[in-house]
């Protein structure tokens, strides 16, 4: 006779046996997510100190010895790319002032992911060959002002000329160029249209990104300027038959426009008002070896001590990812959003790595 009765410690195996297999790609979540996207850090520095992104009194930054090497970091990614990780993107701080920055995108570029890169481009110029060498195509320039006096003023440098040059540069030489824009109320809202403008002669896209609270990053709502706010000034400076909504592509975070006749686009990355936390498919790794499974998450599981110890980093992965919460590290509404005690519960941004 079939005991249908199953003792507790049976039917928790069997619970557990039945996840596993679930769960056979260690990179989907228990939302159905699958991640195949992995942003790194390579640095906590950078040689701007903008004030959405690094606290006026500077980060405590990790000594040398807790920073991920080439080696590492290569290992780490690999494990990724094994487990269906098919895009790399390199964030810092400030990715090229990190001196093995060749090294470290030859080796990523033998694994077969699409390798991109996120960057204030003050020094991009010098490394032109090295990213054509590994095939490195997207490049995402940080650009909050068009005017050289407002762009000291948010970067605390006095370096429009030469960012603005690379911008020039990178077109000309064909990368496939996204500028990003943190939009803050009263600092940069005006300059919307002319950002827009931006896109009719350069092949570009200008992608407006709405400001996210962080650690020391000085945030309220009072300084956002929503999805709304914006495509409000899109449809006074524009004729509406002008304006067309692009076809955004799968996973992603922005809403794609352009105006007709223009070489390039213009888009809106509205994480604060309409989070796409139900396609992410992102999964960030820290300078110091810390993996993040949300931009928001206050928890951080250390791939880097694991990889020292010399053990697999694989059953670490899995539990990150699957205790990744459904929105935005567990601030689900805006009200939990602006509440500092849980947005200040994270890193500063800096050293999270857009
Ligand atoms: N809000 C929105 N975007 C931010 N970034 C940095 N800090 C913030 C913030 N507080 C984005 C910038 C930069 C990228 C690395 O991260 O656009 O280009
Ligand atoms: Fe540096 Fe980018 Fe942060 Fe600005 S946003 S301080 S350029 S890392």
């Amino acid at each position: 006779m079939i005991n249908f009765c199953r003792s507790k410690t049976q039917s928790n195996s069997i619970e557990s046996i039945k996840s596993m297999a679930h769960n056979k790609n260690i990179l989907q979540d228990s939302h159905g997510r699958t991640h195949t996207y992995l942003r790194i850090s390579l640095i906590e520095r950078c040689n701007l100190r903008c004030s959405y992104c690094m606290p006026e009194k500077g980060v405590q930054l990790s000594p040398k010895s807790h920073l991920m090497t080439y080696e590492e970091i290569f290992e780490i990614a690999k494990t990724f790319v094994k487990h269906g990780v098919n895009k790399i993107r390199l964030t810092g701080g400030e990715p090229f002032i990190r001196k093995d920055i060749p090294v470290i995108l030859e080796k990523l570029a033998s694994l077969p992911a699409e390798l991109s890169i996120t960057t204030n481009a003050i020094i991009i110029d010098k490394f032109m060959d090295v990213l054509k060498l590994h095939g490195v195509k997207k490049i995402n320039i940080s650009l909050d002002s068009l005017n050289r006096e407002k762009f000291k003023h948010i970067t605390r440098r006095d370096q429009f000329d030469i960012v603005y040059k690379n911008l020039l540069l990178l077109v000309e030489e064909n990368f496939n160029v996204k500028v990003n824009v943190v939009l803050i109320k009263g600092f940069n809202d005006d300059e919307i249209v002319q950002f827009i403008n931006l896109t009719q002669n350069l092949p570009i896209t200008v992608r407006f990104i709405e400001f996210m609270p962080f650690d020391g990053n000085k945030w309220d709502m009072g300084k956002l300027v929503s999805y709304e706010k914006i495509m409000d000034y899109v449809n006074v400076s524009f004729p509406k038959e002008n304006i067309q909504r692009l076809q955004d592509a799968p996973n992603d975070t922005s809403k794609n426009y352009k105006i007709s006749g223009y070489k390039g686009s213009f888009a809106i990355i509205n994480s604060v008002t309409n989070p796409f936390c139900d396609s992410c498919n992102r999964l960030r790794l820290t300078a110091n070896g810390q993996l993040k499974n949300c931009l928001f998450s206050s928890t951080e599981s250390n791939l880097l001590a694991t990889l020292r110890e010399g053990k697999s980093i694989e059953p670490i992965i899995h539990k990150a990812v699957q205790t990744k919460l459904k929105m935005r590290g567990g601030m689900d509404t805006l009200e939990k959003l602006q509440e500092p005690k849980r947005h200040n519960n994270n890193r500063s941004m800096i050293t999270i790595g857009g």
